[in-house]
């Protein structure tokens, strides 16, 4: 019987041992945190992180990188000792790579994490849009190879694949809690419904093949870049990112037919709205990369569809829905999941609403958030439509490019207006798909779900968007919290005005992160 006292998540995951990879990125740490405050009798978690030049060894990465977190500090304020014993009794750290066959370990420790792992969460993936195909299609679709025989090794466990609410592609209107349609090129559909992607993989690697053998070493990242772009395109999707995931679900839904898979979907992931810490971020996300350049007044006017629903979810949100979706897996096992972890049914959001209160909030407020805007920014941030922003950007490009070559300035002295011009279209490069959209995500599986799981399970692991007040979340947390955690690493270092330039620019570059 459901008590209110009963969490049937808890209980679920009482005993039990988790496989958890990506805990070095923002979702894996807030999931990390939650499991360890919330699930304390879970048996053991395992932690699948690979070395990098810092730290080869998992174990050193972890404590180096994971566990010096600012995610942990309330859990280090309330009891840092319980933190570290759970820590050594609990947590197991692997040196292993999710795209090699048997994540590159040795017979002997492969067979040891099967016989150890109760269920696997896989939270690992390139959420770069700028990514290369041929690693996107690794890490995002060909390591769920790996994935599916490892849930198979270790007994047939269930597998929680994270992958991303814009699998959707070019699709429109109300975008459901199921299988994906291309809207591109076709692709066929087998007898259970799944399409048939083994061909996509062997285009795909083809092409890679060609593009590798036809360029020159130093060229070849950029030729993959600009190839994973046009085959996303080619299918349906607006970038390498969300294809190789949608590459990902089906691969995976595929190889576990008549298994235990949940694929849980989230949309735009921001900070946390209440556990551990409101406000807690790591580093830049998404759409808050057009709020830092409009902070140090590198981008006014973005191309939007005022009305569309910009759909953002608090990451505490996400962690607990992964938890829940664990749960269900092991309490009901064989069947095939899928949920979207969003806002947009629930407390849809609109894009003007969304950009005219957090760029208000910087704009008024700028004292606040040092970390963010060194000034107050000038001018208000307008939105207009892309054929506009099109039409526009064209005339001030030249214009600037013009004004520039008559006052002889060179490629590393542009003056301030060209600049501006280059960031705003580098961002809309990038982000434009995502602020004019003409879909709206639904959540009514996962709605049903947290509904099944009772209402102790409601209280510990909130999912519902409903309850999220938008006005309190930017003013009060968001944007505060983007200042503090977000931008903790720029913090740490003095640099020079020049060079904290050219940071702010990679940022909002090459580094930014897809709205994945
Ligand atoms: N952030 C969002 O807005 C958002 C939205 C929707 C869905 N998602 C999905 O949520 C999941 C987590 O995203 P996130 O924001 O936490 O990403 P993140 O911060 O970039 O973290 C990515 C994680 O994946 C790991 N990883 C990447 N390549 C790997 C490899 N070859 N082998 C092993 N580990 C590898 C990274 O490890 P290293 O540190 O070793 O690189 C890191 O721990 C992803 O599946 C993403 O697609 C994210």
């Amino acid at each position: 019987m459901i008590t209110t006292e009963t969490s049937l998540t808890r209980k679920a995951l009482s005993g039990k041992r988790v496989l958890i990879t990506g805990t070095t990125g923002f979702l894996g740490k807030v999931l990390l945190e939650k499991i360890i405050r919330e699930i304390p009798d879970v048996a053991g978690i395992n932690l699948l992180i690979r070395g990098n030049k810092k730290h080869p060894e998992a174990h050193a990465r972890f404590k180096a990188e994971i566990l010096t977190s600012t995610i942990f500090e309330r859990l280090r304020e309330t009891d840092s000792e319980a933190l570290e014993q759970f820590c050594e009794q609990k947590i197991q750290c692997i040196g292993g790579e999710i795209t090699e066959p048997c994540f590159g370990l040795s017979d002997q420790d492969y067979q040891q994490l099967a016989a150890t792992t109760d269920i696997f969460v896989n939270s690992a993936a390139s959420v770069n849009f700028h990514e290369a195909l041929d690693t996107a299609l690794r890490i995002n679709t060909l390591c769920l190879n790996n994935v599916a025989d490892f849930a198979q090794d270790a007994g047939d466990i269930p597998v929680v694949q994270i992958s991303t609410c814009y699998v959707n592609g070019y699709n429109n209107g109300i975008i459901h809690e199921a299988i994906s349609k291309p809207t591109g090129q076709h692709i066929a559909v087998d007898e259970h419904g799944y399409y048939d992607v083994a061909r996509v993989f062997g285009e795909l690697q083809q092409k890679i093949a060609q593009v590798k053998a036809s360029t020159p070493s130093p060229a070849q990242p950029d030729a993959l870049t600009e190839l994973g772009l046009r085959e996303a395109n080619r299918f349906g999707w607006g970038d390498t990112y969300t294809f190789t995931k949608w590459l990902g679900e089906q691969l995976i839904l595929k190889r576990m037919i008549g298994k235990t898979l949940t694929i849980l979907r989230p949309s735009v992931v921001e900070s946390c709205y209440a556990s551990p810490k409101p406000g807690w971020i790591e580093g830049v996300k998404v759409t808050d990369a057009i709020l830092l350049a409009y902070a140090r007044e590198k981008v006014s006017f973005f191309p939007a569809r005022k009305a569309g629903v910009v759909d953002i979810i608090p990451v505490d949100f996400v962690a607990n829905s992964v938890l829940l979706s664990m749960a269900e897996a092991l309490n009901e096992p064989v069947a095939s999941r899928i949920y979207q972890c969003c806002s947009g049914s629930q407390n849809p959001l609109g894009v003007e609403r969304y950009v005219t209160t957090v760029c208000e909030e910087v704009r008024i407020n700028w004292r606040k958030y040092p970390k963010l805007a060194r000034k107050e920014p000038q001018r208000k941030f307008v939105l207009v439509n892309k054929g506009v922003f099109i039409g526009a950007i064209k005339v001030m490009k030249q214009l600037t490019t013009l004004w520039d070559r008559l006052r002889l300035r060179s490629a590393t002295n542009k003056s301030k207006a060209l600049k501006m011009v280059e960031s705003t279209l580098k961002l809309a490069n990038i982000y434009a798909n995502y602020t004019s959209p003409y879909y709206v995500f639904n959540s009514d599986k996962l709605m049903a779900l947290a509904a099944k799981m009772g209402e102790r399970d409601q209280q510990l692991f909130p999912v519902d968007a409903a309850h999220i007040d938008w006005d309190r979340y930017f003013k009060e947390i968001h944007v505060a919290g983007l200042n503090h955690y977000g931008m903790e690493d720029r913090s740490k270092v003095e640099m020079p005005e020049a060079l904290e330039e050219d940071r702010v620019e990679s940022q909002l570059g090459e580094n930014s992160q897809a709205p994945a």
